[in-house]
């Protein structure tokens, strides 16, 4: 293991509860690999800390920034100085850089992650017509990284029908101009069909929308990372479909983290 010593800088995962989180494991070869002398440590952190928590790390000099997620994502919006464009317009924070004058930078990259995914399996989103299943925390990232990516027409079916308005409605945001439409439960006609929604998390859940109208030529993707191949992805390959697991979401997005973060790594594809 590589010695942690004065000069190395700290980073944190905070997260209630703790004792899953995945990112240490994944951030920390990056940093040995790219031979940069930090490490990112759990902080196990209750809501009704996070305040407290927050202030003593705007205080620690040697603190470089840290990966926030559940329950604390939307609640960091209030708590940064800065924010991008699309951690205000998702109303979630999921990766702070904590500047050298102690202000906190909010970002989001769960969509950009999920791009980076894609991309890193040769699916590129740019020009194809996306349909999107929900529209809660996960499905608002994931629909703005894809209008940044350059979808050519974005498609929202959410079961609460005002949420996916709403959604369209901050997405055109980052791409004014953009076509939209509040879809209903068949993804048929469209290039890429995503899941957002919670539904495969559990064994018993039904299929998020009409997976049996999915058609060969059409890329189904899941951000369900556990279990890995969901009823809807066992669907999707049965009728011909490429198909994206949701692990590449995670795994890609902590070089994108680590560079948010100020550490100098260079996401690859950069
Ligand atoms: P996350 O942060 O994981 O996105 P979320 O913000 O709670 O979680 O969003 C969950 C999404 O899954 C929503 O789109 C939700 O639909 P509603 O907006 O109608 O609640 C969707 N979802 C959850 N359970 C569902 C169910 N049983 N049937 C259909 N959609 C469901």
């Amino acid at each position: 293991m590589r010695e942690i010593t004065g000069h190395t800088r700290i980073y944190g995962i905070l997260a209630d509860p703790i004792h899953h989180v995945k990112a240490p494991q994944l951030m920390n070869p990056v940093f040995a690999a790219q031979g940069f002398d930090g490490v990112m440590v759990p902080v196990h952190v209750r809501p009704e800390d996070l305040g407290t928590v927050l202030a003593g790390l705007r205080a620690q000099q040697n603190f470089g920034g840290f990966v926030a997620t559940v329950p604390h994502k939307q609640a960091m919006v209030a708590h940064c100085d800065e924010l991008t464009d699309a951690a205000r317009a998702i109303g979630a924070v999921n990766i702070v850089q904590r500047l050298p004058d102690g202000r906190l930078r909010g970002g989001m990259l769960d969509g950009d992650g999920f791009v980076a995914g894609l991309r890193s399996h040769g699916i590129e989103p740019a020009g194809r017509s996306a349909y999107l299943a929900g529209a809660g925390g996960a499905a608002s990232a994931i629909a703005w990284a894809l209008a940044v990516a350059g979808v050519s027409r974005l498609t929202v079916w959410n079961r609460t029908a005002s949420k996916a308005r709403e959604l369209l409605e901050r997405v055109t945001q980052a791409r004014p101009g953009l076509e939209t439409a509040v879809g209903t439960a068949d993804p048929s006609g469209h290039d890429l069909v995503v899941n957002a929604t919670s539904l495969g998390l559990r064994e018993d859940d039904p299929l998020p929308f009409d997976a049996a109208r999915l058609q060969p030529g059409q890329t189904v993707a899941e951000i369900i990372m556990q279990p890995e191949e969901t009823a809807l992805l066992k669907t999707a390959k049965a009728r011909g479909c490429r198909i994206q697991y949701g692990k590449p979401m995670l795994a890609c997005q902590i070089e994108l983290m680590a560079a948010f973060m100020g550490a100098p790594i260079v996401p690859r594809g950069a």
